[in-house]
């Protein structure tokens, strides 16, 4: 894996740049953990103090030494994208700064104009090309556009990004199954009644309606970020730490996942959708999703897998609930079974942690009628570096394991590919809800309260 000499951002005056790209460059240069050229190629010629400019205020209006040193590092290469007269002049500004990393934070349209635009000045050689999601729009799409790569850059120097990837309590789900021995016993169908993963918004579409409008729900986030989450969650412990062993595991369970089956699927609209800019009048794109997945192998068989995602809900929370199965005997609590099952809670936004929702003895009675008591493990994980961050500072070094390798990008798309695009109007529910009341009849037993909406 080669470490870049240099990094190429294409976009480099779009939203994305803007927003988390430029700003996740200086963050890691104030760290010091970054020092080399960065080379801003865009359409629009904003010239480079204007660029630089904004870029300040992306990052809360520094101007220090660190601020200094971006500027120092950056250029800037202006064309259009089908102009091979811009990839001869991007060869000029890169000449002899060694492996290039090319992060294409533009639309996945141009995704194969900008390859094909780079092998045509031999900047596909000695380099590696990263692009932002959304990978594809379906199987096939995500197929045609993967081969389009494959012609000038090989699957080791291609990084599909998922930011989800880059986010360290992501991370750490892995960490806290494999290396503590407590979990792995009981992390299986024997134990496990169902597993829920909630991705709430409590913000809506805001300025995205014509992206949102061609994407909705399960290709904006259940495709991509969720399913990754529940790879990492079911997969088998990896033989290794290694980036490859990591990858063909993740790989090995999403294989196993069977495709959703409509029935299995309850999609939300919420009110007010249809008069945002850029939504088609009459659209049918959902910005609400709960559903089932089941994954078919000795592990997991017949535990259902529910997931649920959804712009204006009542909070912005990422949270995995785990639910036991009950004792099988009850012998406290007046011979009823306890009104509350265990579960394991995993944190991910907005703060981190893990808890256990087990069942005690309630203090200073002379009965044993059990109480619920939470047992954190985790309260606060200390600071943590952005995504942004951790995958561009994954794209210059290369290494692959927080990136979408093509082969589970595949197995998703074929996840989701019988519910994508389904005929009937989605249900509508209100701002601030949590979504259709339908939605309930996806998670056995009902979707638990999510830990930031307790009193
Ligand atoms: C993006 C989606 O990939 O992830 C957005 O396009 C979503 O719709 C976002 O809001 C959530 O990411 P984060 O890091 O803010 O939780």
């Amino acid at each position: 894996m080669a470490r870049a000499g240099a990094l190429v951002l294409f976009g480099s005056t779009g939203d994305l740049a803007d927003k988390l790209v430029l700003p996740a460059l200086y963050r890691l240069i104030a760290n010091g953990r970054l020092d080399l050229p960065i080379i801003g190629v865009a359409k629009t010629d904003m010239g480079l103090d204007a660029l630089l400019e904004r870029v300040r205020e992306g990052c809360g209006g520094v101007r220090d030494a660190a601020f200094e040193r971006l500027a120092g590092n950056l250029r800037l290469v202006s064309g259009d994208y089908r102009d091979p007269g811009t990839f001869a002049r991007l060869r000029d500004e890169t000449e002899g700064l060694g492996f290039l990393v090319h992060y294409l934070a533009v639309p996945p349209s141009l995704f194969a104009t900008v390859a094909e635009g780079l092998a045509g000045e031999g900047l596909n050689r000695d380099a590696r090309l990263v692009v932002e999601k959304p990978f594809g729009h379906d199987l096939e799409s995500a197929r045609r556009l993967n081969d389009e790569l494959l012609k000038h850059f090989d699957e080791d120097h291609l990084r599909r990004v998922d930011h989800f990837l880059g986010k360290e309590p992501v991370e750490d789900l892995m960490v806290f199954r494999f290396a503590n021995a407590l979990l792995e016993p009981i992390w299986n169908r024997a134990h496990i009644r169902s597993i829920q993963i909630t991705m709430a918004e409590d913000f809506d579409i805001r300025d995205r309606g014509a992206f949102y409008d061609a994407t909705g729900t399960i290709r904006d986030v259940v495709q991509n970020h969720l399913l990754q989450l529940l790879a990492i969650l079911a997969m088998d412990p990896p033989p290794s730490t290694d980036a490859r062993a990591q990858l063909d595991e993740k790989w090995r369970v999403l294989r196993a996942v069977k495709p959703i089956a409509p029935a299995d699927v309850v999609r939300g609209q919420y009110s007010g959708y249809l008069g945002t800019d850029g939504v088609r009048p009459d659209s049918t794109t959902e910005t609400y999703v709960a559903l089932r997945a089941y994954i078919d192998n000795w592990r997991w068989a017949g535990v259902p897998w529910c997931i649920r995602s959804g712009k204006a809900l009542p909070a912005t929370d990422l949270e995995i609930v785990a639910e036991l199965h009950r004792p099988p005997v009850t012998m406290f609590g007046d011979g009823d079974v306890p009104e509350s099952p265990n579960l394991i809670r995993f944190r991910l936004q907005p703060d981190a942690g893990v808890t256990f929702d087990l069942l005690a003895k309630e203090p200073g009675k002379q009965h044993t009628r059990p109480v619920p008591v939470s047992v954190d493990f985790t309260k606060v994980l200390g600071p943590m570096e952005a995504a942004y961050e951790r995958i561009l500072s994954d794209a210059v070094s290369g290494d692959p394991r927080r990136f979408a390798r093509f082969d589970l990008v595949e197995e998703s798309w074929r996840i989701v590919q019988p519910v994508l695009d389904l005929p009937e109007r989605p249900l509508p529910y209100t701002k601030g809800s949590w979504g259709p009341e339908r939605a309930a009849e996806i998670a056995p037993g009902g979707w638990h309260e999510i830990s930031t909406t307790f009193d």
